[in-house]
């Protein structure tokens, strides 16, 4: 089996309940990330790029599985198809790919969503025998790199005042493993999210609970400040085009459904905003404390 961004927000955890396995290769880029897997895992850990030709061929060299991910960046529809069309012709059956959630309602087309679309059509062109699509909600830890200044009372976001089923990647780990693992997986798209639809203002409110403290949700324009922002952390101007999109039609969608994916394949429910906050925000702000 091969996982790919075991060092990522959701891989990490697919790493993690992978570690005791033989039969595992895990494909990381940096020398960082190579350090922390390599004593840790008893599979191989390899070090390439996803978008390079012959660090995929040795990548995929004898593997029956994969787990496919990759962060929104320019290189993504590259090294997803890469991997996805080297991996079915060594002979991969079986891929479970990391997706997002589409949007309802006829809103605009955003690149997050439409890289998904284009990877997704590719790998089925390819006539893999099993592909499962996860297709998750925003993840609950997005919000652990501000996790010091929701503590401080403000939940700084610029998704809007929508209620969407914000998700805990823990759970899309676990479905990703089930599928992996599955002597029958349940396959096809499958579409993930917490156990309610919740509005910023009502995380904050779940933060704040866990926290001990009062927690606003600040409202944050897709405005030039914004853009600014984001390009002074490196962001790529269509990098930053596809997030104000994806942004956008958050604000736009209103309610979100909820996905059963978590239920359906791990046969409980999804773990709540009050689980993360308790178990993961929590302990992330005392350490910044
Ligand atoms: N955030 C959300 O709310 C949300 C919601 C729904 C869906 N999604 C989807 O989730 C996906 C991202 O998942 P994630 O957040 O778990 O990923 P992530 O944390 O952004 O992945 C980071 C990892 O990607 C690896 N990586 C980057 N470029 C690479 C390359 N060229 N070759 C090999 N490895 C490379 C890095 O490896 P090194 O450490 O070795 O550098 C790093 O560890 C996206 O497709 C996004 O659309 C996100």
């Amino acid at each position: 089996m091969l996982v790919t961004t075991p060092r990522g927000v959701v891989g990490r955890h697919v790493a993690e309940a992978l570690r005791d396995r033989r039969d595992v290769r895990f494909l990381v880029r940096s020398e960082a990330s190579a350090a922390v897997l390599e004593g840790v895992v008893r599979g191989e850990v390899l070090r390439g790029d996803a978008t390079n030709a012959e660090d995929v061929r040795r990548a995929v060299a004898g593997v029956d599985r994969l787990f496919l991910a990759h962060p929104f960046a320019e290189d993504q529809i590259h090294a997803e198809t890469t991997l996805g069309v080297a991996a079915v012709e060594a002979g991969v059956r079986r891929i479970v790919k990391l997706g997002a959630r589409r949007f309802y309602g006829g809103l605009v087309p955003d690149a997050v969503t439409g890289n998904h679309d284009i990877i997704t059509d590719r790998l089925r062109d390819t006539g893999i025998e099993e592909l499962t699509v996860l297709q998750p909600d925003r993840f609950l830890q997005n919000f652990l790199p501000a996790a010091s200044a929701i503590a401080q009372g403000t939940l700084a976001d610029p998704a809007g005042s929508g209620a969407r089923g914000y998700v805990d990647v823990r759970d899309i780990a676990e479905v990703a493993i089930a599928e992996l693992l599955a002597d029958r997986p349940v396959g096809g798209a499958i579409e993930i999210s917490g156990p309610d639809a919740l509005s910023l203002a009502e995380l904050a409110q779940s933060f704040g609970a866990a926290l001990e403290t009062p927690v606003r949700h600040l409202d944050v324009p897709l405005d030039d400040a914004w853009r600014t922002d984001l390009a002074e952390r490196g962001l790529s101007p269509q990098i930053i085009d596809g997030l104000h999109d994806l942004y956008a039609n958050y604000r736009r969608e209103g309610v979100a459904g909820l996905g059963d994916g978590v239920q359906r394949v791990l046969g409980r429910p999804p773990r709540s905003a009050d689980d993360f906050a308790r178990e993961v925000l929590r302990p992330a702000a005392l350490e910044t404390d």
